[in-house]
């Protein structure tokens, strides 16, 4: 459902230009659940933007659901965004003075408020926050809070789940909440994109995929049935890449 051909994103810095994501090709089916990773700049975050139709690439095309979405209007992306998309951020961005339930039915502008309500219920029920549902977040903690954010990507019932970095302020005991939620939401069906730097949060997605300058580096199942077809570099690099067998079997993928 998500197919990225020939994918480049370059930004203008004054003179200079960035080239934040090159020739990027990648395919990600209905209810897979894929990871992300790559050191600082090597372009996460601009996959991400373009993934959740918050930027369009500067080159090739973004298929979703096998409509091209490389060359729409931003209120066009925005009514993908809406029907299709749930996105998810380190930082919950939770309005302050405003209880978990009012937050999750923001994303809800149309239909009676009797009928949001329920909805909101039923997506704090899914994140196991539905007792909370009265409470402020600064009432919550940080792994609650991520998870009425959550709930949040939920209520509009989107196909697809993006997170970008969601444990990066929690510990690791609430991180590996954050990844276990995010894995019940893919066996449920939905398509997760989990944008990580922590191996342990990867080891809960079902496929790793590296970027590295902008790059896919290597593309691995966490199955250890082997690895995806690998573009856009040298072998060297690939191997350093590429977890050996042993190991991923020794970390308990
Ligand atoms: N809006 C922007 N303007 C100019 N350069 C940008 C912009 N956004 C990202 N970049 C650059 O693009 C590269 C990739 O950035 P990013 O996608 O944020 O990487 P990551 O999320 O992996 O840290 C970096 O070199 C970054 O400085
Ligand atoms: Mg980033």
């Amino acid at each position: 459902m998500i197919r990225l051909e020939g994918v480049g994103k370059s930004y203008r810095a004054g003179d200079a230009e960035v080239r934040a994501l090159q020739g990027v090709a990648l395919t990600v089916d209905e209810g897979d659940f894929v990871a992300i990773m790559g050191p600082s700049g090597s372009g996460k975050s601009t996959m991400m933007n373009i993934l959740g139709c918050l930027d369009v690439p500067t080159e090739g095309q973004y298929l979703l659901d096998g409509v091209d979405v490389s060359g729409m209007t931003d209120d066009e992306l925005a009514d993908i965004r809406n029907r299709k998309i749930g996105l998810v951020f380190q930082s919950y961005n939770l309005l302050p003075r405003t209880t978990a339930l009012a937050n999750v039915e923001l994303p809800l502008l149309y239909g009676k408020q009797r009928a949001r309500r329920t909805r909101a219920l039923r997506a704090l029920e899914e994140v196991g926050l539905v007792n909370r549902a009265t409470h402020l977040p600064n009432q919550l903690s940080g792994g609650q809070q991520q998870r009425v954010a959550i709930a949040r990507a939920l209520v509009t019932r989107p196909t697809m789940i993006l997170a970008d970095e969601p444990t990066g302020n929690l510990d690791s005991e609430a991180s590996r909440e954050i990844a276990e939620m995010l894995g019940r939401l893919s066996d449920a069906g939905r398509t997760v994109v989990l944008i990580t730097h922590e191996e342990e949060i990867a080891a809960h997605a079902r496929r790793v995929v590296r970027l590295r300058d902008g790059r896919i580096v290597s593309d691995v199942r966490n199955d250890g049935t082997g690895t995806a077809p690998v573009e856009n570099d040298t072998a060297e690099n690939v191997t350093r890449e590429i977890p050996l067998f042993e190991e991923r079997a020794e970390a308990g993928a």
